[in-house]
């Protein structure tokens, strides 16, 4: 099961994200890891079903593709795993006290990519689904390299060498982040200025990078003609046909590359049970 001559990569018709079989990941070793990545860089998500994966298993299934890079505490100060600091826990499920055991809640997440109000965000995220309600809380992914080169080329002209804010302040499920307060002016935005456009590290690629749209702002335009770019752009990137839609399954692992792909999570019933570990992985160098 471990060795990768079983292993079977199958693209998913959206054009965006592919079904990797044949694939253990709880014992994964270096050829099976070496189809996982090559895959990665393919399709930029990647889907395996039916995986039973422990806290350790998962930890080292993450640390085959580079340094991990631990959640905070959750926005009500606790940190999310004092055992295996390496795990965020995306959750709804309250603890006996009343607070969450992990992040995001129950509402929707909105598109974004992980963390690219830090100057080097992380480069990919693995997400297993431990206990999830089948039929709600899908997850989308869209694809920034074909929302890049579907773009006319006056787009393409206004943004070349444009850069903006990455919101640092709030998730994306809309919480206020601990340590920042709330502000009306987009241009004092906290966050790193990321290139509205860049190269992707491992392919050379041209693809978008948009982070999150509240709160976001390009430097050098007037709010207003700030807000009218972004706006085009998030409209133009978030497209059904630049898109895939995860249907979870309890024992579902997605992989994807971050900044190769935009996600959102829909909202689902707050009544129901949704408990996914997650590890990410550091960049490597700030995207140019
Ligand atoms: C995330 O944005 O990492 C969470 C996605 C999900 O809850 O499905």
């Amino acid at each position: 099961m471990d060795g990768a001559a079983s292993i079977t990569v199958r693209p998913f018709d959206a054009g965006l994200g592919a079904e990797i079989a044949g694939l253990d990941l709880s014992v994964i070793d270096a050829d099976g890891f070496a189809v996982v990545r090559a895959a990665l860089d393919r399709h930029f998500v990647l889907r395996l079903r039916g995986q039973t994966l422990s806290e350790p298993e998962l930890i080292r299934f993450g640390q085959m593709f580079g340094e991990l890079d631990p959640p905070g505490p959750n926005p009500y100060g606790r940190p999310i795993n004092p055992d295996h600091p390496e795990l965020n826990v995306i959750s709804n499920v309250k603890a006996d006290d009343g607070v969450p055991i992990g992040n995001l809640g129950d509402g929707e997440a909105v598109w974004h990519q992980d963390m690219t109000y830090i100057e080097t965000p992380p480069k990919c995220a693995v997400l297993y689904g431990v206990e999830v309600p089948v039929g709600q809380g899908d997850t989308h992914f869209a694809n920034l390299f074909d929302a890049y080169d579907a773009l006319d080329d006056g787009l393409k002209a206004r943004i070349d060498g444009k850069r903006a804010i990455h919101d640092a302040s709030h998730n994306s499920a809309g919480m206020l982040r601990k340590g920042y307060e709330e502000i009306d002016d987009v241009t004092r935005t906290p966050g790193a200025r990321q290139p509205l456009v860049l190269r992707h590290p491992a392919s050379g690629r041209k693809c978008l990078c948009l982070g999150r749209r509240p709160r976001s702002y390009v430097p050098g335009l007037t709010i207003a003609e700030s807000d009218t770019l972004l706006d085009a752009l998030w409209a133009h990137a978030t497209q059904p046909r630049f898109t895939w839609v995860q249907e979870w399954r309890p024992g579902d692992v997605l992989i994807w590359d971050n900044l190769s792909v935009l996600h959102r999570r829909d909202a689902f019933d707050g009544a129901a049970r949704r408990i996914l570990h997650r590890v990410q992985i550091k960049g490597d160098a700030p995207p140019i």
